[in-house]
């Protein structure tokens, strides 16, 4: 794979090294153009764009995505984030009052919010599995989060990819041995698409909700939930509009809206700007474009590169496990309580315009690098450089 070609066809700021794809990613060149060419036809006419479209784009978009993760377009709602995917199916998941969600001690923050909320209004009872993140055996992870349900547990709810380690968890055989004690499992999958091979039909979660807008380089505003056949009655949308009395005998149907009767409660928001979505498929196009092995290796060698330049400078220290299937694309360090870690991004971004992300669970900061195929060696080289130039004191 010639990677210097890869890196060409981004839209890229050459003033800055970009090594935060786990917040959001750079978009492909024809993703870029062709977003901003339907941004132009909104603006000059926003009747016939926002209202009007021809909506096949939009089909195009779920169906090429539905390949890309193994499922059919008529499982697949677009929304704008996964927080309004994970906000709607917390507060109209169909779960008694009392049922027990067990959710790990890794969950993104916010999204952990949103349960509270919802277990609040609804009577369930949260329950925190903690994850032994320093362990190399897949085993360990599935343990620490199979002994934690309980005959109350109704809902499992966890991440694919973990936000703060980069920890991407075993989730099959987790998922294989909730159904079979009755489990729902909703999972967080912000990070995966475009970082790791997805087969939703494989894993087998009844409800899998991600973001296209980190790594599978869809302008700000992607994200799908996939719900399982059989599993709709779940979700409810929070924002009724045109499509509320739409006739859905037939709520799988394509319609002519690139969607079906029953995805389009959700999608037909009112007046909106939908063009994230409807560059979707030219994203599948880009992801298809690269061999997966030739990915994962890819991968595999800016990840490693970032592990030895970083590890142990200045007392930072790696979490990301070694063992290869529990990594992917994000890169975290535990920042010692010596280190001013908002400092140190600060200055990162303010003396060599690099952009990092760092992120705290339960009072500890992890220093988090993403490494996407379109990053190259010479960045991370320019990212410890800068470091050791200088490191903030606490
Ligand atoms: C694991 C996880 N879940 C949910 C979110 C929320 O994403 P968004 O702000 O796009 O809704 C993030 C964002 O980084 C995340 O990392």
């Amino acid at each position: 794979m010639d990677w210097k070609q890869v890196r060409d066809s981004i839209e890229m700021d050459p003033s800055l090294i970009y090594l935060n794809t786990g917040t959001s990613g750079l978009v492909p060149k024809n993703v870029h153009s062709r977003a901003l060419e339907l941004r132009v036809e909104l603006h000059h006419n926003p009747t016939r764009s926002a209202w009007l479209a021809p909506w096949d784009d939009l089909w195009r978009s779920r169906f090429r995505l539905s390949q890309t993760v193994a499922t059919t377009p008529d499982r697949l709602v677009f929304f704008t984030n996964i927080s309004q995917a994970i906000n709607t199916f917390c507060l109209s998941a169909n779960l008694p009052s009392g049922s027990e969600i067990l959710l790990t001690d890794h969950e993104y923050g916010s999204m952990r919010m949103a349960w509270e909320r919802a277990a609040k209004r609804r009577g369930w009872n949260l329950r925190v599995a903690s994850l032994p993140l320093d362990q190399q055996d897949p085993d360990r992870y599935i343990d620490a989060i199979t002994s934690q349900w309980t005959k109350q547990t109704r809902l499992l709810y966890v991440s694919h990819v973990l936000y703060s380690s980069g920890h991407v968890l075993p989730l099959r055989p987790i998922i294989q041995q909730a159904r079979e004690a009755g489990i729902l499992v909703f999972v967080d999958g912000a990070h995966a698409p475009g970082m790791i091979p997805l087969n939703l039909s494989e894993l087998g979660a009844h409800f899998y909700a991600a973001n296209l807008h980190k790594w599978f380089l869809a302008p700000v505003g992607a994200a799908f939930l996939y719900v399982e056949d059989g599993m709709e009655d779940h979700l409810e949308p929070w924002q009724v509009s045109w499509a509320y009395r739409d006739d859905r005998s037939q709520p799988n149907a394509r319609n002519e809206f690139g969607s079906t009767p029953w995805i389009r409660q959700f999608e037909m928001e009112g007046t909106r700007d939908i063009t994230p979505w409807r560059v979707i498929h030219l994203c599948c196009d880009f992801h298809d474009s690269i061999p997966e092995t030739a990915k994962r290796n890819r991968f595999e060698e800016l990840s490693q590169l970032v592990r030895e330049s970083l590890d142990g400078v200045g007392g930072l220290r790696c979490i990301t496990p070694e063992t290869p299937q529990l990594r992917a694309g994000l890169t975290s360090f535990i920042v010692p309580l010596s280190i001013d870690g908002q400092r140190l991004r600060q200055r990162l971004w303010d003396r060599h315009r690099i952009e990092v992300n760092l992120v705290e669970v339960g009072g500890v900061n992890y220093f988090r690098v993403s490494t996407h195929v379109y990053n190259c060696e010479e960045e991370v080289d320019a990212l410890a450089r800068a470091i050791r130039s200088g490191i903030p004191k606490s």
